[in-house]
């Protein structure tokens, strides 16, 4: 599978932060970041857009960071979607590989359609989002991660097919359209993140990925270099905050500032207590509040957390074999402490992970489990995109007057000229 151009764009729509990366591959293979835009994202619930103008305000605001730091314009995206509507199922397909009797992409292609095809129920209100091939077997060779090249007459495997509810779907696109841009691809956040901070080892040996964000906690399985299993829980690092502006009763904002300043998840790492003081309500007076209660109030959220994802790593039955643990990540895994708890509560070896393999002088901004989605979605681009993607940026010099309304197809077939080689042209004038 090819990728069309030697740049890509992710765009993170997640319930706290809209954040966008462009990122081009480096020669080492790396991410070499040319650009990222973060903004606050108020228009979605529990990674569910619940309202299309502040989204769409605040894809522009992180667009427009992002397109000032690259220099560069951008058009299509990798779009991140999640939510609990997403769901997947794992499919069956066998095709006939071609007459030269050995696997090419196109057969590739057609095993994924064959897999789609043999799903064997569908709700009418779902569609599908992505087909991601699990193993195949090429005549009686089992376990093959990557067929093409390969001598066989038949291929036969599994797919992991991810669906989710179709208004939803439509309603994360139009943000993105009426943001000005086109969706080249959309790909399910928990799969990018896990892309983003596995190591290859982790992934064969069997490890669970766990994404703590804002809204929802999100869960993939890896097991033999596949993915085997995901959900997507309906607790999250906000709900922490909820709990903390309850318990000492503060604004939102003010226990999002205590969480983050003094929150610990693991009540045993506390050895001094300590008191902090809190601001009132409205100009009441300021009251002392003990780090230790402000622990307890953390950790019995982290618990439940870590408590439903055991229940649903338990239920997927791959429990046993994640021999690598957890890789925890997103925003809610810096909460000290939390690696300690998960690794008591999943009975798991758990480490924390920023995401991997980014290059250039960016990196350092972009090195936080906070970015780990974004960063999958631009790994998920180099890895998957096909040639007939749209081309996901175009240089400020050349865009045409009204680029909202030309197709992304009319932009590469301009003058004649492939559209990447422009972009290099207009690269090397720099
Ligand atoms: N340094 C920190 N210490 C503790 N918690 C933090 C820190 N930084 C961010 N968080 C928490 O992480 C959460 C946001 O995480 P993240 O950015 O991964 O979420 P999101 O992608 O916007 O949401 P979602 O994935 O649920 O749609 C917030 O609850 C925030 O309080
Ligand atoms: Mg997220």
């Amino acid at each position: 599978m090819q990728k069309s151009s030697n740049i890509v764009v992710g765009l993170d729509i997640g319930t706290t932060k809209v954040c966008v990366v462009v990122a081009e591959k480096d020669e080492s293979g790396k991410l070499n970041i040319l650009g990222h835009g973060r903004a606050v994202s108020e228009g979605l619930q529990r990674a569910t857009v619940v309202n299309i103008n502040k989204t769409v305000d605040a894809i522009r605001s992180a667009v427009a960071d992002a397109e000032r730091e690259s220099s560069i314009r951008i058009r299509g995206v990798n779009v991140g979607i999640s939510g609990a509507h997403v769901h997947c199922i794992n499919s069956n397909s066998e095709i006939s590989v071609n007459q030269s009797g050995v696997v090419n992409s196109s057969d590739v292609n057609r095993f994924l359609e064959k897999a789609k095809t043999n799903i064997r129920y569908l709700d009418i209100d779902h569609e599908i989002i992505h087909v991601i091939p699990q193993e195949f077997i090429v005549d009686d060779q089992e376990g093959v991660l990557d067929p093409i090249g390969m001598a066989g007459t038949t291929m036969r495997g599994s797919a992991y097919i991810v669906v989710g509810m179709k208004t939803k779907i439509r309603n994360i696109k139009q943000c993105v359209e009426k943001a000005g841009l086109v969706v080249n691809t959309m790909t399910f956040e928990p799969v990018a993140s896990g892309l983003a901070v596995m190591k290859e080892s982790e992934r064969k040996s069997g490890v669970v990925i766990i994404d703590i964000g804002g809204g929802t906690t999100e869960v993939a399985i890896y097991i033999d270099g596949a993915i085997r299993f995901s959900e997507v829980v309906k607790v999250a690092a906000n709900d922490v905050t909820h709990d903390v502006a309850y318990g000492v009763k503060a604004l939102y904002e003010v226990a999002e500032e205590l969480k983050i300043k003094h929150g610990c998840a693991y009540i045993r790492d506390r050895s001094q207590d300590e008191e902090i003081l809190v601001q009132g309500i409205e100009g009441r007076p300021q009251k002392s509040f003990l780090k230790s209660s402000l622990t307890l109030i953390i950790e019995a959220r982290m618990m439940e957390i870590f408590e439903l994802i055991r229940d649903a790593v338990q239920r997927s039955g791959y429990y046993e074999y994640l021999n690598a643990g957890a890789v925890l990540t997103g925003g809610g895994s810096l909460i000290p402490g939390t690696e300690t708890l998960a690794a008591e509560v999943l009975g798991l070896d758990v480490r924390t992970g920023p995401p991997e393999g980014i290059s250039g002088g960016m990196k350092h901004s972009i090195n936080n489990p906070m970015y780990a989605t974004v960063m999958g979605l631009v790994a998920y681009s180099f890895e998957h995109s096909s040639s007939q993607d749209y081309d996901a940026v175009e240089p400020r010099e050349q865009q045409p007057p009204v680029a909202d309304e030309s197709s992304a197809d009319d932009v590469q077939n301009q003058s004649g000229t492939r559209f990447v080689d422009r972009l290099k042209d207009w690269w090397d004038r720099l």
